[in-house]
């Protein structure tokens, strides 16, 4: 027996009903704000992540998922979307239809990390990205549209944190003296922290090793090497965000695990414990210079991806709207299809019928075991008599010689 690869799952039909139910309402909720959903592809040449993810990053050192194709080409199935959206938006020279480009995605994603609850192999974004605008204000659009599609969603317990790297510069000078801190206590922090500092001084900020941790508050702090631009920008989104009545927290420690933000970064965490260790729900931030680094024209640019399996489990099937079902007893399938047909058309009903034209008491059976809320007589004496019969399953109310019309209202109550 060959099973699933390890971090990976079989989305059933309950799951995947719930999985619809959340991208039907990311659909609505997007084209509200005016964007667009885009489809790229699910591997790309693995440069694109070198140069957008960074080669310092978690991701890219340890993550991905890297092979080549019989012409010898170096591929990687995504890891996030950010990279592959941007690529397609410098190549299809998006930048001419009207900036700035607001663009949603949804897919798998890929990354080889230790599965646990909320944290699998294969997984599954929605993300949204605006590309082609400096202002404050579309970071706004952008976190804002997260927060609604979660609150249409209705969940709760949710806390956004934020923060600002500033600017290349503000930030540059930042790491340099962050560095020489973490330089001074280099051999008192765990090993992974002995790299980052070396190659990516931020991501000491988010170790999760407690013992670091507590080295880490006395560490120089961001916002008092804001530069004039930097700080502006940040309390624009902080008072907009007060102006949306969104409630927010400022995290310092908040770097995110990709390398290519700058300015304000935002991640929304759930207090739940059905996410285990997995509490980020959905992550982001402004990333001004990748466009350009991945040599498209210089376009400032925002987004934010979410996990749907993380947001399916936080949800629970339970919350799924209950849909009516029907089943028609027959003793002649082709007739029941027919019937079947007319009332899915008509009344946009969820119809099925028995296949085999089993006995009546077994179709009885069937229906009953898989939870029809209502059965359709539909045996030869109906037919020839031209009326039908009705019984509703959970009420134990039956009906009999029903004409069309009646049957039609009954089951529609
Ligand atoms: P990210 O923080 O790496 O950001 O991922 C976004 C979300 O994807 C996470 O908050 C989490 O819900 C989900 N996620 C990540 N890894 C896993 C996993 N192994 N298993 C299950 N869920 C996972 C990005 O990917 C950026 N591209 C977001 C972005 C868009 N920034 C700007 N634009």
């Amino acid at each position: 027996m060959i099973n699933a690869p390890r971090g990976t799952q079989d989305i059933l039909s309950a799951q995947s009903k719930l999985w619809s139910l959340i991208e039907k309402t990311a659909e609505k909720v997007f084209a509200q704000a005016g964007f667009n959903e885009i489809r790229t592809p699910i591997f790309e040449d693995t440069n694109l992540f070198l140069r957008a993810v960074g080669e310092a990053s978690d991701i890219v050192n340890k993550e991905m998922y890297t092979f080549l194709d019989k012409s010898e080409r170096s591929l990687t199935l995504r890891p996030e979307g950010t990279a592959g959206v941007v690529r397609a938006f410098i190549e299809n020279h998006l930048e001419h239809t009207g900036k700035p480009i607001k663009l949603w995605y949804r897919g798998p994603m890929f990354r080889y990390e230790r599965p646990q609850t909320g944290r699998y192999r294969q997984f599954h974004q929605i993300g949204l990205e605006a590309i082609g605008s400096a202002s404050p204000h579309i970071d706004l659009e952008v976190i804002n549209s997260g927060m609604q599609l979660l609150d249409s969603l209705k969940l709760t317990n949710l806390t956004l944190y934020i923060n600002s790297l500033g600017n290349k510069n503000s930030r540059t000078n930042y790491i340099n003296a962050l560095q020489q801190f973490l330089f001074a206590i280099k051999d008192k922090v765990c090993d992974d922290c002995k790299r980052r500092m070396e190659v990516n001084p931020l991501r000491c900020l988010d170790c999760k090793v407690e013992h670091d941790q507590n080295l880490y508050k006395q560490a120089p702090k961001i916002h008092e090497f804001y530069d004039e631009e930097s700080k502006n920008i940040f309390e624009i989104i902080k008072s907009g965000l007060e102006k949306l009545s969104i409630k927010y927290h400022v995290d310092e420690n908040l770097v995110r695990g990709l390398d290519y933000y700058d300015h304000c970064v935002f991640e929304i965490k759930c207090d739940s414990d059905v996410l285990g260790a997995q509490s980020t729900v959905l992550g982001g931030g402004r990333y001004d210079k990748l466009i350009e680094d991945l040599g498209g024209n210089p376009n400032p640019a925002v987004g934010f991806a979410l996990g749907l399996e993380r947001l399916a489990l936080l949800i629970g099937e339970n919350q799924l709207a209950e849909e009516k079902k029907t089943f028609i007893i027959s003793d002649d399938s082709s007739e029941a299809l027919l019937l079947a047909k007319k009332l899915r058309n008509e009344l946009d009903l969820n119809v099925e019928f028995d296949y085999e034209n089993s006995k009546f008491k077994k179709q009885l059976e069937k229906a009953l075991k898989r939870n029809f809320d209502q059965v359709i007589f539909f045996l030869e004496s109906e037919r020839q008599a031209g009326t039908f019969g009705l019984k509703k399953l959970k009420s134990n109310q039956e009906f009999k010689e029903l004409d069309f019309k009646r049957l039609c209202e009954l089951l529609l109550e």
